[in-house]
């Protein structure tokens, strides 16, 4: 017997506003991310900058509207100025985070002309483990000032007349992490984050700020060091970061798919949190929260610490997605979406060959990886007004979470087009997932399309010679009587129904 659910959706009870940066990414100076994945001057579809157009084109199809950049953990023993200027005059140096070589052949100019070859913003992270406040504001006013000053100038020596206006600044990365390059206690990183923050907005008072949060809510400082960041910083900065990957180690599929619960919590943390220091300093600002890293990341742990150091673009973190991964990914897209009343920035890490939807080969194809394709419908259907979805599911348990909805849901509506689009996954591996969606205020609705994404064999995997295999069909089983949709969620599924108001 097939299992059954109820949602309810209705247009006046409204999450919050999408913020398209929700659909952000995130590239690192990391294994083939750059060298190898946006930048290969030798392959034959390289653009008179050295950027692949057949990469490019995959990342215009999901409309990234942001991409965080240079890093990661990267970022904090990187010295911008190395990548800037003449590149034959660039130094080669020794990355100590993923321990490679970086030859600085990409650098600040050359990323914002790949952002806007890809139609979409930067995202800035400064580095403030090996750097502080100085050499932000040197990059800032390098990025930002419009000329007649020292690095304003030389940005326009360099050939770029036109400052890049990057709006979006992260305040250091992961700086809590005892593997992050001039780790620091929460005191010491509020204090170094919230005097950065103000001579950058000194240079240019238009930006917006992002501190860090903890790394993870596994991290042994988590919750403590979010009150101590914002109490020290809580004027200068307007977003506080959260970071979570989730793995399959064990092979307990019932608990990985329900991993995005986890996050509903800890995202909810982080705003009890933020709101606890609003409260504490009577301040009428309210911090937003940017999940500037999420992803699933495990399947390329082991062969990770095999490679050799000091190579330049090592084919690190390379994790080949499958079937499971795409749901838990499309979970964690509706757990972003659930809460995009505080969640404005999120950047699934990463974009390119580094745990990312898009994979290359080094003077080959391109494709798709499995976690594209909720990515690629998120992006492209989700904009708009988030509303509440009011959900009666059958629950299961397994060993280490309980009452975990058969059905995860969301739906969105975007007013200027008229069109409601529900996400929906069906967690069940065994049994299809009858749902009746009573769509009440919206009238009369007519069904667009019903997009499903699924697999018999749920460990199914695209590879460049077969990129086809998870794939993503129309005509997935959904009718429309009025207001009421019945749909049919297949076992184990990620489904799109769009649908359009008529009346
Ligand atoms: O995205 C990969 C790495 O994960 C990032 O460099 C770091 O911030 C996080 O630990």
């Amino acid at each position: 017997m097939a299992l059954q659910a109820k949602m309810a959706v209705d247009r006046d009870f409204v999450i919050g506003r999408v913020d398209n940066r929700l659909y952000g990414s995130f590239i690192e100076h990391l294994g083939r991310a750059v060298y190898g994945g946006i930048y290969e001057p030798e392959h034959p579809l390289a653009d008179s900058s050295g950027f692949r157009r057949d990469v490019l084109d995959m990342v215009k199809k999901l409309q990234v509207p942001i991409v965080r950049y240079p890093g990661g953990n990267f970022v904090s023993a990187y010295d911008w100025k190395d990548g800037i200027g003449p590149r034959d005059s660039r130094p080669s140096r020794l990355e100590l985070a993923w321990r490679t070589v970086e030859p600085n052949l990409v650098g600040m100019n050359e990323f914002a002309d790949w952002a806007k070859a890809a139609g979409t913003d930067v995202m800035w992270a400064i580095n403030l483990g090996t750097q502080g406040m100085e050499d932000a504001r040197q990059a800032i006013e390098y990025a930002n000032h419009p000329g007649g000053s020292y690095w304003s100038d030389l940005r326009i020596s360099h050939g770029y007349k036109e400052p890049h206006g990057i709006k979006t600044w992260c305040l250091g990365n992961e700086m809590d992490g005892p593997w992050q390059i001039g780790q620091k206690t929460a005191a010491e990183y509020g204090r170094a984050a919230s005097e950065a923050a103000k001579a950058m907005r000194q240079v240019d008072p238009s930006i917006e700020l992002v501190a860090c949060g903890s790394s993870g809510l596994g991290m042994p400082t988590f919750a403590e060091w979010e009150a101590t960041v914002l109490d020290l910083s809580y004027d200068q900065v307007d977003y506080l970061s959260l970071h979570q990957y989730y793995g399959n180690h064990e092979g307990d599929t019932p608990t990985f798919l329900a991993r995005s619960l986890q996050m509903d919590e800890f995202i909810e943390s982080v705003v009890a949190i933020c709101d606890y220091v609003k409260a504490k300093k009577r301040s009428k600002k309210r911090i937003h929260l940017s999940f500037d890293e999420w992803n699933v990341w495990y399947h390329s742990n082991e062969s990770d610490r095999k490679l050799d150091p000091w190579q330049i673009a090592p084919p690190q973190l390379e994790d080949v997605y499958n079937m499971e991964d795409a749901l838990v990914v499309g979970c964690m897209l509706i757990s972003l979406l659930k809460h995009a009343d505080r969640v404005h920035i999120g950047c699934l890490a990463q974009l390119v060959n580094v745990i990312a939807p898009i994979m290359t080969e080094n003077g080959g194809s391109a494709w798709a990886q499995s976690i594209y394709y909720p990515y690629l419908h998120a992006s492209l259907f989700g904009r708009g007004q988030a509303l509440v979805p009011l959900i009666r599911s059958p629950k299961y348990d397994t060993k280490e979470i309980t009452d975990v909805p058969y059905l995860e849901s969301v739906a969105v509506h975007r007013e200027e087009t008229g069109e409601i689009t529900i996400f929906a996954v069906n967690r069940s591996l065994d049994e299809e997932l009858l749902t009746e969606i009573d769509l009440r205020s919206f009238g009369t609705c007519s069904l667009i399309e019903h997009i499903v994404l699924d697999n018999p064999d749920l460990k199914a995997f695209n590879t460049a010679a077969r990129p086809d295999t998870v794939l993503p069909r129309t005509g997935g089983s959904s009718t429309v009587d009025g207001s009421k949709v019945a749909a049919s969620l297949p076992k184990a599924s990620w489904n799109v129904i769009r649908l359009r108001t008529i009346s």
